[in-house]
């Protein structure tokens, strides 16, 4: 079920700014690939070209080709609702739905698929999204409370829950740790590792001992200047990108000397 995404001379634009060049990659299904490189380099633009985000921001195109288990994703008569069904996403800061209960709040995406469900397999779908964002035991008594009840840690395992309900294929997260503490930290990363059995990953990050620890593969963007687009410097094999990339810029950014 998991997806392989081969990405071939994606240019990125917001209007005539061209956001990202030149990139191409291999994403691998089920592991995690980690998109390291400074603030403003394009992670997360070049992220939401993968689950068809990007276009929804006026003026905002995508040239090139990025084709899951062969097929374009920006092909003509593809549904851009149905790749964001395949490809879930999760956000920097958690962003459960407050008014809804956190049963409602798992459920919520399945809903504005409009597929309709029967009770009994709403609440088996709950459990099993909860059970597999590993938030079941802390919320199985309630499920009918606010989602803004949660702690922030908890919140994010809700929006993961909520992400794998629909059964996407592939979850890109952007920054899923950085409004958490060590603790929901660790919980969202042992989360990550054990999904990575049944979907592909793609998950950006500051933190690079978070790339180190986590991800399969890492691949690091990097930008010449302010206007400039920014590029894939490098990509290869975790370990071999902390301890021997090819790429003096690599070293630079991973080791902390970037300017
Ligand atoms: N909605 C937008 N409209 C116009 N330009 C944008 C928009 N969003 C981002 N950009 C620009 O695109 C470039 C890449 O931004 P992006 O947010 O992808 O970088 P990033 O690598 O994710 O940075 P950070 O690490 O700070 O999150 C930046 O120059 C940014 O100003
Ligand atoms: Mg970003």
């Amino acid at each position: 079920m998991a997806q392989r995404i081969d990405i071939k001379d994606l240019d990125v634009y917001y209007g005539s700014f061209r956001a990202v060049a030149d990139v191409g990659m291999t994403i691998e299904p089920r592991s995690i690939t980690a998109l390291i490189g400074p603030s403003g380099c394009g992670k997360s633009t070049f992220l939401r070209t993968l689950n068809r985000m990007h276009e929804v921001i006026p003026g905002a195109r995508v040239q090139g080709t990025v084709l899951m288990d062969g097929v374009d994703l920006y092909g003509s008569g593809v549904d851009p609702v149905a790749v964001r069904r395949q490809v879930g996403m999760v956000f920097q800061r958690p962003n459960p739905f407050p008014t809804m209960s956190i049963a409602e709040n798992v459920l919520a995406g399945v809903k504005l698929n409009n597929r309709r469900i029967s009770k009994g397999d709403a609440n088996d779908l709950v459990e099993s999204s909860l059970r597999g964002a590993n938030l079941w035991n802390e919320v199985k008594d309630r499920l009918d409370r606010p989602g803004s009840s949660l702690s922030g840690g908890q919140q994010q395992r809700l929006c993961i829950a909520r992400a794998i309900a629909v059964k996407p294929q592939v979850l890109l997260m952007d920054e899923p740790c950085s409004a958490l503490d060590p603790i929901s930290t660790l919980a969202i990363e042992d989360l990550m590792a054990e999904l990575k059995d049944d979907y592909t990953i793609v998950i950006v990050t500051h933190n690079m001992q978070q790339a180190a620890r986590v991800s399969d593969r890492t691949a690091f963007f990097t930008i010449e200047g302010t206007g400039k687009p920014g590029r894939l410097v490098e990509m290869d094999d975790t370990r071999t990108m902390f301890s021997t990339p090819t790429q003096q810029a690599t070293e630079d950014y991973i080791s902390g000397r970037f300017g």
